[in-house]
């Protein structure tokens, strides 16, 4: 780059943002906003516009140093006009009035898309939860009509009243509130957000997802939508979703950081568990870069059973009576007689788990006491190599699987519906475990059921409060529904898989706006809102899976599947020798609108056929849909699994049947 052009870039990223503000009357959102700036230090020059001539917010601009102008409706589309380009963003706050298509346009300038969902420029807040009480006197209607719960809309806006592409809301309980504190509520829950939501969509995040498989797919597709989204950047992901994103080459964590910290990345989405237990949230953290996983102190309630079951008994979390035999120091034959003799005397056959990370594979449920112990003395042996040479006995538990992902922040547990997978590989939940053939959520659970496990999640929001544990990402409870309770069988530190492809189906909420909370420590400001729908996933695996499946088949019909509303998340796959990946991503046919300049090209408008998958790896692919009627939601998915065809294609006839 000659030195002439490295100046002009300092001097543009340099220059502040430039925001005009739209109001009619009172003002208290335009102070809030731009108090909120002042008070940060925040480069972002304000201008007021406002259409009423007496209206009390001038007076708040004088006061506040803002530059304002009056301008009558009729001549807002001149006024704008003629200063096309000259702002970042347009944010309506108690401006009375509808936007014609002809100034939306203006609004959203040149490099800015625009479709009926709205302009991603201008942004707009109402006092109500959209599509409830659109229009003027919103409070005073829900009021009126006795809302239980009520709150605030953040939203771009189109050209029909208060309706465009939602952002954020919040709500709240109104029970026993009077008018004025009804009233009270709104506007305080709207000047704390409004400026947070300004911020995000003025400096927008540079996002890298580590991880290949199918759930790094769903949480790709997800955040390459966000509203707050500058560029993402994708680090191992396979060739069916790599053209999400930019890809970051690799070969250990060193590297990937100084990439990211050269790329100017803002945050670091960790998939697995492996990259967790090494300690990658440390690395990047330690640089200034935010990461959504748990340190490598907190990443061992997966990596290590005993540290798990340690921290349940402190805190009161109910597991499996266990004994731990420890070879790491050579062996200990009288730790192996004690443990085993101490089930014996309970007459129970326990059962056997690697201490360590094992692929999800170091589980052993043995019928009998010999067969227990033949597999306790091969993990000793080193089975699962350094993982299994610490081990676990482990009275059995019966009763229902689910298992509850839920987000910690370092100060708020915030918990996804149940969601119940299907480890066996083959229909009626027989054959060998596997990674997972499918899921789906909500669980299917009673009331009681669902209360026990509420309870459960205060204890541990609890146990991680007074522990300390200071990490940002997702705790995943493996639990078990005994006859005495919900107990846990084990940790996760991450997103399962395929649970996550389901629970992001159902999550209403813009996943980037959650994760930044969290790196803000403002999880227990974000209202987790799920849709009443069922959400369910099919595993598409390749013959041979899970030891040695069959690799190098060609994929037919992914188009076709996408016809059925499905949407397709890839893992064992790679593109075709000699084929340059093309932008088709069948998962955002169906999106009204892209928000940025990456998702105009990924979100399926400059569509094409894409036929050149090769299988490559056991999990295909997950063909993932939601809906209120689980019939037809069921038999989409499965029609869809019909049409794509590779040679070996294997998958359970059953999921959300058994
Ligand atoms: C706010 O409550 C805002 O949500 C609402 O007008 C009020 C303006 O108050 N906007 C709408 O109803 C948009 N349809 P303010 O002038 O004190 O900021």
């Amino acid at each position: 780059m000659s030195e002439r052009c490295l100046k002009t870039k300092a001097v543009l990223t340099a220059m502040p943002k430039r925001v005009l503000i739209l109001a009619s009357g009172n003002g208290s959102n335009f102070e809030a906003i731009v108090k909120y700036f002042q008070g940060k230090g925040l480069d972002v020059a304000f201008e007021l516009l406002c259409d009423k001539k007496d209206a009390y917010v001038f007076k708040r601009a004088k006061k506040l140093g803002v530059p304002s102008y009056f301008v009558e409706f009729e001549s807002l589309y001149d006024f704008l006009n003629a200063r096309k380009g000259k702002y970042n963003l347009y944010v309506l706050a108690g401006f009375m009035r509808i936007l014609p298509e002809k100034i939306l346009k203006i609004c959203a300038g040149s490099g800015k898309f625009y479709t009926d969902a709205g302009c991603c420029n201008i942004v707009n807040i109402h006092p109500s939860l959209l599509p409830k009480f659109k229009g003027k006197d919103a409070i005073k209607r829900a009021f009126e009509a006795k809302e239980k719960k009520t709150g605030v809309t953040v939203h771009f806006v189109n050209r029909n009243v208060d309706s465009g592409w939602i952002i954020e809301q919040k709500s709240f309980d109104t029970k026993g509130l009077s008018f004025t504190q009804f009233e009270d509520s709104i506007h305080k829950i709207e000047h704390k957000m409004y400026p947070e939501i300004i911020e995000n969509l003025l400096f927008k995040k540079r996002v890298l997802i580590l991880g290949g498989g199918a759930r790094e797919n769903a949480l790709a597709a997800n955040i390459c939508n966000s509203p707050y989204l500058e560029k993402l950047y994708l680090a191992g992901a396979n060739d069916g979703f790599k053209h999400l994103g930019e890809t970051v080459d690799f070969t250990g964590y060193k590297e990937l950081l100084e990439k990211s910290l050269a790329l100017k990345i803002d945050l670091l989405v960790v998939g697995a568990e492996n990259p967790l237990c090494e300690g990658i949230a440390d690395i990047f953290a330690a640089k200034g870069i935010k990461v959504i996983g748990a340190n490598k102190a907190w990443a061992r309630l997966e990596g290590s059973k005993s540290f798990a079951k340690e921290f349940m008994l402190k805190n009161g979390i109910k597991t499996a009576d266990y004994k731990i035999i420890d070879y790491s120091a050579g062996e200990n034959r009288a730790a192996f007689d004690d443990a085993f003799n101490y089930f014996l005397k309970k007459a129970a056959v326990p059962v056997i788990k690697a201490d360590g990370l094992a692929l999800g594979k170091g589980v052993c449920i043995a019928e009998n006491i010999n067969d227990a112990k033949l597999a306790a003395s091969e993990f000793l042996a080193g089975k699962f190599g350094s993982a299994s040479k610490k081990i676990l006995l482990e009275e059995r538990l019966f009763g229902r699987e689910v298992s509850v992902i839920s987000l910690w922040d370092g100060k708020t547990l915030a918990s996804f519906p149940p969601a119940s997978d299907y480890k066996r590989l083959l229909d009626g939940n027989n054959g060998v475990n596997t990674g997972g053939m499918g899921a789906y959520a909500p669980s299917n659970i009673s009331a009681r059921e669902r209360n026990q496990i509420k309870k459960y999640l205060k204890t541990l929001e609890m146990a991680l409060l007074e522990e300390k544990a200071d990490f940002c990402g997702v705790v995943y409870s493996g639990l078990i529904l005994t006859k005495d309770g919900v107990q846990v069988l084990e940790y996760n530190m991450r997103f399962g898989d395929p649970e996550c492809q389901v629970l992001l189906e159902l999550l209403e909420n813009d996943l980037l706006s959650v994760f930044l909370a969290m790196t803000q420590k403002r999880l227990f400001d974000v209202d987790l809102k799920f849709r009443r729908k069922k959400a369910y996933c099919l595993v598409l695996a390749s013959d041979g899976y899970p030891e040695s499946p069959k690799k190098g088949a060609e994929i037919f019909g992914l188009n076709e599947a996408a016809k059925f509303g499905c949407k397709l998340y890839f893992a064992g796959v790679k593109a075709l020798p000699g084929v340059v990946l093309r932008n088709f991503n069948p998962n955002h046919a169906d999106k009204k609108m892209p928000v940025n300049e990456n998702t105009k090209k990924l979100s399926g408008l400059d569509r094409e056929t894409f036929e050149n998958l090769l299988t490559n790896g056991g999990r295909v692919l997950n063909i993932v849909k939601s809906g209120s009627d689980d019939k037809k939601t069921l038999d989409d998915i499965y029609k869809a699994a019909q049409v794509i065809s590779f040679d070996g294609k294997i998958y359970r006839k059953d999921i959300g049947k058994c």
